[in-house]
This record gives C-alpha cells, sequence and structure tokens, in this order.
C-alpha cells in the first residue's frame, strides 16, 4: 500500500491541463475478462515520450476511482492507411494485469483481481510511475533488490527473500543472455541476508570462483575429497560399471562385498587396516553411510576367491576385482579412493568441509566440475543432492542448504530414460519436500523444455531470460501465471541481462533488469581480465603456455610439483603412502584393466586428460578461493546432452504436463 504523493501532472486528480493535453488518451472499444482493445488517435504534430503507445508497457483505465491496469501486447494501425500528417487511429490490445484501488485517505493498492471490469469508452493512458510502484511493490518484511523495472528505472525489483529460498526458483534463458551473472547476484543478495544459510554451487565451466572470491571455498579435482563410502551403492556402481548392460552378477557381487566389508570393518585407532574375522550383525548394507576400508573390501574379495564352493562365481570375482583395481589406480578418481584405507570416521570432517560447517564467513562452496572425470559427474551430483537433503532433515532444519544446479536439463532430464536415476531422484526429493527441513532449490538452465517438468513445476519463482527456442518458450509462457500470459511474445526479444520473473517470489510477474555487476564480479572474470589484457597489449607468452600444459600433464603423471621430475615408481625401493596396499601384489597380476582385453568401445585404460594434484586429492584443508587459473581445462565434460543437439522428443507433452502443473497450483 502506497501513500499517493502530491499530484504533480497526473491524468487523475489535480492533473493540469497541460498534463492532460501531453498525455495521449485512448478510450476502451473491446474488453471480455481478459483482454482488452483501446482505440487511440495520434498526431504527430505531439511529440512527447507521452505520445508512444508500445507493446510491453503498462496502461492503466480509469474506472471510477479505480484504475485498471493492462500490459500492451500488440499495437496496430485501424485501418491500412497511414497519413504522413495529420492524426492516425491505432488499436492497442492489452491482457488485463490487475486493478488499482485508490482509498479515500489516498492509499493506493494493487491487487491482481479486477472488481470494475472498464466499460466502453473508458479513458486509457499510459500508466503513471506513482501507480507502477503501486503494482510492483513487495509488502513482505524481507525482501532482496535485484534490479528495477524495464519500463521505468526508478521502480525497484524487489524479491520476497523466504519465498525465493524455500519455495525453489529457476533462471533459465539461452547461453549468454546473464544466468550466470544473475544467479550470482541472486546468491551473493541472499547471503548477505541469511548468514545462516549455505550455498552449494555444481559449477560445471568454473565461472563461479570469480565471483565469489571472498565468500566461498572451491572444491576441485585437486581438492575435493567426496571418499568412496559415502556413495550409496547406485553411485558406487555408476562410477565401476558406468551403465554398461550385462555386468548384473558383478553388481550383485559387489554389493555384497561392500555389505560384507562394512559389516566387518574395525574401526582401528591406530589407522591399521584390520578385518573382523566375522560379519557383525549390525545389518549394514551397501547402502549404509558408513566407512569401510579398500584394502577390507580386496579382503572380502580375496576370501571368497579364496574358497572353494564359489567355483563357479570366480570369473566374476576376477573381472570385479580388475575393474575395481584399475579404477582405483586411476589418478582422476583420487578425489574417492584418497585416504582409502585410512581408519577412523572422517564423515564428520568431510560433511564440514562440503557443507561449510561452520562456515567461516565463507557460505558458498563451489564444486568445480569441469575438472572432474565425465564418469563420475551424474554420480557426485547424485551424492551431494542427497547429502544436502539428508543434512537438512538429519539436523532438524540447522543445516539449511541452497543447492544451485547449473546446467540443469543435464542431471534431471525430461526424458525419464536418459540421465541418471539416483541423481533424478535425489534432487526431486529436495524440490518436492526439501522446504520442510531446509533444503533449497535452484535451478539453471538454457533449456528448460529438456529438464524434468515435475522438478521445474516445483521452482515456484521463476527469472524468465531471453528464450530462442520455441519449445522452451512454450514451457516457460505455460508457467506463467495470469496476466503475464502475454510475456511469452517477450520472450524471444528481450534484452541480455533481462528477464520476465513471476510466481510466488513478486507480487506482480515483472519485466525486469538486473543491476548491473562490475567487470570484476562476473562469473568467468578471470578469463575476460586475461582477453582484456592482451587486447591492452598484453604479449602472449608461449613458452609459458606451454610450460603450464606440461605442467598439468606432469601433475597428472605424478610429479604434483611440475618441475619435470617425476616420483620414482612406488613399489621401488618405497611404498607410496598413498597407494592402498592391495594394489601391490594386485600389479603383477593385472596386466590389462580389464581381463581378456577391454570391452567393446572401452579403451584399455582411461587416459588422463585433467590436471590433477594426486597428493591434495584427498587433502582435509578447506582451500579458499583459488586465484585464476587461465590454463586449467574449463570446457564442460562431455555432456550427456548438447545445447542444441538430442532435444527432448517429447517435448511437446512434457510441456502440457508443466502447464498443467503449474496452472494447477493455484
Ligand atoms: N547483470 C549483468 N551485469 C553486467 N554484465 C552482465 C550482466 N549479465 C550479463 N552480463 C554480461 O553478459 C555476459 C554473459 O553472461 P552470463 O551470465 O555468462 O550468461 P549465461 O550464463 O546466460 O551464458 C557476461 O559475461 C557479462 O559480460
Ligand atoms: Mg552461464
Amino acid at each position: 500500500m502506497l501513500n499517493k504523493p502530491a499530484p504533480e501532472g497526473g491524468p487523475q486528480g489535480g492533473e493540469s491541463a497541460e498534463g492532460q493535453r501531453r498525455r495521449t488518451r485512448g478510450h476502451v472499444v473491446d474488453c471480455d475478462g481478459q483482454r482488452a482493445i483501446i482505440l487511440a488517435i495520434v498526431d504527430p504534430a505531439i511529440q512527447h515520450m507521452q505520445n508512444h503507445w508500445a507493446v510491453g508497457q503498462l496502461i492503466s483505465i480509469q474506472e471510477g476511482t479505480n484504475r485498471v491496469v493492462g500490459q500492451t501486447y500488440k499495437v496496430e494501425s485501424a485501418t491500412t492507411r497511414w497519413a504522413e500528417s495529420g492524426a492516425n487511429s491505432l488499436l492497442i490490445h492489452i491482457e488485463l494485469v490487475g486493478e488499482i484501488q485508490e482509498r479515500e485517505n489516498g492509499e493506493t493498492l494493487f491487487s491482481s483481481g479486477i472488481a470494475n471490469y472498464p466499460r466502453i469508452g473508458a479513458v486509457a493512458h499510459r500508466i503513471r510511475t506513482f501507480d507502477l510502484a503501486a503494482i510492483y511493490e513487495n509488502d513482505s518484511d524481507d525482501t532482496i533488490m535485484v534490479g528495477h523495472l524495464t519500463q521505468d528505472a526508478s521502480i525497484a525489483a524487489k524479491i520476497d527473500l523466504e519465498k525465493l529460498i524455500s519455495r525453489h526458483f529457476a533462471v533459465v534463458g539461452s547461453t549468454g543472455v546473464g544466468k550466470s551473472t544473475s544467479v550470482s547476484l541472486i546468491l551473493r543478495k541472499i547471503i548477505e541476508c541469511r548468514s545462516d544459510l549455505r550455498v552449494v554451487i555444481l559449477d560445471p565451466h568454473n565461472e563461479f570462483t570469480a565471483a565469489f572470491p571472498a565468500q566461498s571455498v572451491v572444491k576441485d579435482s585437486r581438492n575435493l575429497s567426496l571418499p568412496f563410502w559415502l556413495f550409496n551403492f547406485d553411485e558406487f556402481s555408476e562410477v565401476v560399471f558406468r551403465g554398461q548392460k550385462g555386468l548384473e552378477v558383478e553388481g550383485e557381487l559387489l554389493r555384497d562385498f561392500i555389505a560384507e566389508a562394512k559389516e566387518r570393518y574395525d574401526d582401528g585407532r591406530d589407522n591399521v587396516a584390520r578385518l573382523k574375522k566375522t560379519r557383525a550383525s549390525n545389518g549394514y548394507t551397501a547402502n549404509s553411510p558408513v566407512a569401510y576400508r579398500l584394502d577390507d573390501l580386496f579382503k572380502v574379495i580375496d576370501e571368497r576367491l579364496g574358497q572353494l564352493d564359489g567355483k563357479h562365481e570366480k570369473p566374476a570375482i576376477k573381472a570385479l576385482r580388475d575393474r575395481l583395481a584399475a579404477i582405483i589406480r586411476d589418478q582422476r578418481f583420487g578425489f574417492m579412493f584418497g585416504q582409502s584405507n585410512a581408519g577412523g570416521d572422517r564423515m564428520t570432517q568431510v560433511l564440514a568441509e562440503i557443507f561449510r560447517v561452520p562456515h567461516n564467513g565463507r557460505q558458498i562452496s563451489i564444486v568445480d566440475m569441469s575438472a572432474l572425470p565425465a564418469e563420475v559427474v551424474n554420480s557426485v551430483v547424485s551424492v551431494l543432492s542427497r547429502l544436502v537433503y539428508d543434512l537438512a532433515v538429519s539436523s532438524q532444519g540447522a543445516i539449511q542448504t541452497l543447492l544451485v544446479c547449473e546446467e540443469a536439463h543435464r542431471y534431471v532430464p525430461a526424458d525419464r530414460e536418459a540421465g541418471f536415476f539416483p541423481t533424478r531422484q535425489a534432487i526431486a526429493r529436495i524440490a518436492k519436500e526439501g522446504r520442510k527441513y531446509g533444503a533449497y532449490l535452484g535451478i539453471v538452465s538454457q533449456r528448460p523444455s529438456e529438464i524434468d517438468p515435475s522438478i521445474l513445476s516445483q521452482c515456484n519463482t521463476v527469472f524468465a531470460m531471453r528464450l530462442a527456442n520455441q519449445a522452451d518458450q512454450k514451457i516457460i509462457g505455460g508457467a506463467m501465471t495470469n496476466g503475464a500470459q502475454t510475456s511469452i511474445n517477450f520472450l524471444s526479444s528481450i534484452a541480455n541481462r533481462e528477464c520476465i520473473a513471476f510466481g510466488e517470489a513478486l507480487k506482480t510477474p515483472m519485466r525486469m533488469t538486473f543491476e548491473n555487476i562490475g567487470k570484476a564480479q562476473l562469473p568467468g572474470s578471470h578469463i575476460y581480465e586475461m582477453r582484456q589484457a592482451v587486447r591492452n597489449g598484453l604479449e602472449v607468452d608461449l613458452t609459458a603456455i606451454v610450460r603450464r600444459m606440461r605442467e598439468a600433464d606432469q601433475i597428472m603423471q605424478g610429479d604434483p610439483d611440475g618441475i619435470g621430475v617425476t616420483a620414482p615408481a612406488p613399489g621401488v625401493g618405497q611404498r607410496d603412502a598413498r597407494r592402498p596396499a592391495f594394489l601391490d601384489d594386485a600389479e603383477q597380476e593385472i596386466a590389462a584393466p580389464f581381463p581378456g582385453g577391454p570391452p567393446p568401445g572401452e579403451p584399455p585404460t582411461i587416459a588422463p586428460s585433467l590436471p590433477q594434484r594426486p597428493s591434495q586429492a584427498g587433502s582435509t584443508g578447506a582451500s579458499t578461493s583459488a586465484p585464476p587459473r587461465p590454463l586449467q581445462r574449463s570446457e564442460p565434460a562431455p555432456a550427456p546432452y548438447s545445447d542444441t543437439g538430442a532435444r527432448n522428443q517429447g517435448g511437446g507433452s512434457s510441456g502440457k504436463s508443466l502447464i498443467h502443473s503449474f496452472r494447477s497450483r493455484g
């Protein structure tokens, strides 16, 4: 509710004759319950801003003491002739948005329902700033300002903080329109107001590090520690078998071995691997979130191999053993298998690092997915999403986490056959039940039509930026609340940084422009800085670049210092402490990681392609935001779906269900 300022030449009340003359008026000539047409005469002799009737503008229609508000979605000439001099008639088509009531005490109040529809002949004109302010006023106690109304920069885009977070949100738009930047802006505002909230960003392009140098820690392939025992069975087998068919026997064996390793795990304080002789009757399954040692897993496997009664299983057990050994030897998986044989329960420590408990002023945890092996991305997202939810539930709401999922169409694709089921399940659980406990979701995508509609429909606030693709426009258009239906027309043409924001966190759908962000705070700013420096004359030092390329390779090859000297091969004179013991004896056995040669279509080993520091893979110190690493690979890992290709064949039908689910939200 706003108090009306002193009349300043507006059309109503104390409008001056000058104001009347200069504000082009029109008259309602057609009206149904949703839309209206206004006939206006424009005289080119009147050269004034207010002479324009343009698509996208809000207009108001005087109806008694109230004013009906509409948004222009089409303007056309009333005839097929256009007079170069003299007056022309225009038909202005509007969608009715709501009504402004003017109280006797001078207060104005906007409501999205309309009590009195405009009569034919009612006077219409461009809306006053004061009415605009009333329409977009957000009277909730806790709002953040993320930009301004596009039509009038003096009106702030105020978003209800609590609803934005707790009812989940989505930012969608074609590549390059400003999604990541807008998300970083929204997140910055959120953490300024909510020091109790944690944010985990799944960052596929290593962009956000640069945007939050002081507010985040970065978990990348060098320092992420997500021990293998945190993976539930499906997640672990996705890493081991990568969805290959025909390995069900090995899968079942693995399930059995893991359960046994957990049941026989002896939490020796002296860090010496021990395996209890008998299985405890503690009911652990392969999914129980308890630690076990890799050495123990291999001992269990070897015991079974040594047993006579398991003879027919032997080839499968051997194949499984070799498969596991090959993965564990692969340095890219260091984040899972570092400290794989350490005793003691590290769960608290691992969770504290990733989920920032305590956060010590750095509330954001950025998981840089760009350097993780493509084979594990699905599992890692699944583990993290699962933990976000479980932590919220188990902490009874004390640990509240907002999971921001960039490129969400990769993890929760609309095609139910695609993607990794446990990831979909974990994210869907946050979307559907997370708010009760404090697990929240922020979805970011350039292909909203390729996101699982049941998850997208749980995002109750949407920032729809420019969308080029029609299927995407349709999905978002279908989600738009009443009063914004015609906004779908603008989705293909709004400017960068602009969006149509609608849903629970806003009182009225709003075409808004996000705040301008300084270059230094842009996601990925380290790359822009480098480009700018080169443009300004910085010489490209190819020698240094080649050196770094080699460094990255040396890191991969076990020379973490990148000094060109590779560490002596473990086993020659000394034992590598980082290395699981079973590998020493496995070494001689395993000539090729896959018995009988690689499976069809698989290379014999996984060629290392990303820089890693195996020595730090299991490091426990939380790293702060790393300085820009210009030469780190920044392209995304090969995505299961390309941005343009592999469109969801069922786009049309899923569109319908989303529209339905959005509308039925009430
Ligand atoms: N709010 C903003 N302020 C300043 N520049 C912006 C803003 N939004 C977008 N940009 C510009 O647009 C570029 C692309 O934005 P980005 O967020 O990376 O797009 P997307 O994530 O949609 O691909 C940015 O690098 C920046 O130059
Ligand atoms: Mg982006």
